[in-house]
């Protein structure tokens, strides 16, 4: 499975899964990697592994939807099987979305606490678990139908990073799991239920 994958910062969900595909048996490939700005640890971490990197910035564009014409072009130069957004920043519009399936990892139990700030959200709001979500995109904000969740306990001496941290040591497994299970057995939509193999 040809993997394009999204993001804006540090990027150790993106090295998670660059790990995982250096075993042919993973069944998947980075074959690019974009981001929405220049100089992150993430750009770095493709560029050590010898993927192709890109980068599409709003602020070089017109508008919105310029913007989210050029990436799906970015993008879909790599013919991907699927588009993994590991923490990239940004809501993808229709013109990616529809020509190519695309799924975000997000450091919370989805339906709650989507947006840009999931761990604190949890945190200020005094839930007991929190946890990660991997989902298809759709046109809500982290509100697609579900591939996998992972929970994790909040512990009462935690700050929004600690627990962004723990979470994310979750996160990125669930996310390598996942992404092998789609792409070795195959995967479908019935509605919102996603099922594997
Ligand atoms: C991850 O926890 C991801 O779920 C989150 O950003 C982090 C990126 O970490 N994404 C969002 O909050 C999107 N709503 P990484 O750059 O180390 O992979």
């Amino acid at each position: 499975m040809r993997l394009v994958v999204l993001v804006s910062g540090t990027g150790t969900n993106l090295q998670a899964l660059l790990d995982a595909c250096a075993d042919p048996a993973y069944g998947a490939e980075v074959v690019a990697v974009g981001a929405d700005r220049d100089g992150i640890e993430g750009l770095a971490r493709a560029e050590l592994a010898g993927v192709p990197t890109f980068v599409c910035r709003v602020g070089d564009f017109a508008d919105r939807g310029a913007w989210d014409r050029a990436l799906a072009q970015a993008v879909t130069a790599h013919r991907p099987d699927l588009v993994v957004s590991a923490g990239f920043m940004k809501l993808v519009g229709p013109p990616l979305r529809s020509r190519v399936a695309m799924v975000n990892t997000h450091p919370a139990l989805c339906p709650a606490f989507p947006g840009m700030h999931g761990a604190a959200d949890a945190l200020a709001y005094g839930v007991k678990v929190t946890g990660a979500t991997l989902f298809v995109v759709d046109d809500g904000v982290d509100t697609g139908p579900i591939v996998a969740q992972v929970p994790v306990p909040v512990a009462d001496d935690d700050t929004a990073e600690s627990l962004h941290e723990r979470i994310k040591v979750a996160e990125r497994a669930m996310l390598v799991g996942s992404i092998g299970r789609m792409a070795r057995e195959g995967w479908s939509l019935d509605g919102r239920r996603v099922r594997i193999g």
